[in-house]
C-alpha cells in the first residue's frame, strides 16, 4: 500500500542523490514511453512527476519518497533522437552512472510501450544491465491503446523474442496509467522486494 509520497530531490549527480541507503525503485525506458505517468499512478498524485505529451521531459534524477521507508526514482528517458548530441550524452551520463552506482537499487522497471515490436535501443540496454547484474523487470505501458486481442499477440510476441536471448525471462506486467491497470501487481512486487531485504 502506498500511504504517501513526497518529493525530496531532482539532480543529475548520483553522489548528490540521498544518502540515507533506504532501497530504492527506479524507472526507465525510452523518452515518453510513460515513466512519469506511471509513478503518478501508482502514487495517486498526478502532479507528483512532471510528464509531458513531448517526449524529453525529465532531464534529471528525480526522488520520491515512499511512505517514508523506500524511493521511487524517476529517470531521463533514453533513445530520442531529436535532442542535441551533448543532451544525449550528458543524459546516458547521467542514466549510466546513477544505475551501476547505487548499491540500493534493488529493482529497476524498464517501460516498453506494448505498441512497438521490440527495439534495438531497449535489448541493448537490457543486455548492459544483464552485464551488470542489475536487477530489472519489464513493465509494458499504454495497455490502453490496444485491444485485448492484439495486447495478448504483441506482448506474447515480444516475450518470445526475449526468450533468445534471456533464461530466466525478467518479471513482466502490464500497465496503463490511465485506467490504473497494473498498480496493484507493481505495488505488490516492489513489497516483495522489500521483504527480501
Ligand atoms: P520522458 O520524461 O520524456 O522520458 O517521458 P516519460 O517516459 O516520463 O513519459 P510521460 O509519463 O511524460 O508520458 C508521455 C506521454 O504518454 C504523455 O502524453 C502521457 O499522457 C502519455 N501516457 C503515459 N502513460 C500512458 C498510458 O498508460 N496510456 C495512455 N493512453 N497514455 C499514456
Ligand atoms: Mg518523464
Amino acid at each position: 500500500m502506498i500511504t504517501s509520497a513526497k518529493f525530496v530531490i531532482s539532480n543529475s549527480d548520483v553522489r548528490k542523490c540521498p544518502n540515507d541507503n533506504r532501497p530504492e525503485f527506479a524507472f526507465i525506458g525510452r523518452s515518453n514511453v510513460g515513466k512519469s505517468s506511471l509513478i503518478n499512478m501508482l502514487t495517486r498524485n498526478g502532479q507528483l512527476a512532471k510528464t509531458s505529451s513531448k517526449p524529453g521531459k525529465t532531464l534529471l534524477i528525480n526522488h520520491f519518497l515512499i511512505n517514508s521507508s523506500y524511493y521511487i526514482v524517476d529517470l531521463p528517458g533514453y533513445g530520442f533522437a531529436r535532442q542535441s548530441k551533448g543532451t544525449i550524452s550528458e543524459l546516458q551520463r547521467i542514466i549510466t552512472s546513477y544505475i551501476l552506482q547505487r548499491p540500493n537499487l534493488y529493482n529497476l522497471f524498464l517501460l516498453i510501450d506494448c505498441r512497438l515490436t521490440p527495439q534495438n535501443v531497449d535489448l541493448q540496454f537490457m543486455r548492459f544491465l544483464g552485464e551488470n547484474q542489475v536487477p530489472f523487470s519489464i513493465v509494458f505501458t499504454k495497455s490502453d491503446k490496444l485491444s485485448t486481442t492484439t495486447l495478448d499477440a504483441n506482448i506474447k510476441s515480444y516475450m518470445n523474442t526475449l526468450a533468445e536471448e534471456w533464461d530466466p525471462l525478467p518479471p513482466t506486467f502490464i500497465t496503463s496509467s490511465t485506467k490504473g491497470k497494473g498498480r496493484d501487481e507493481l505495488i505488490e512486487y516492489i513489497e516483495h522486494c522489500l521483504t527480501l531485504a
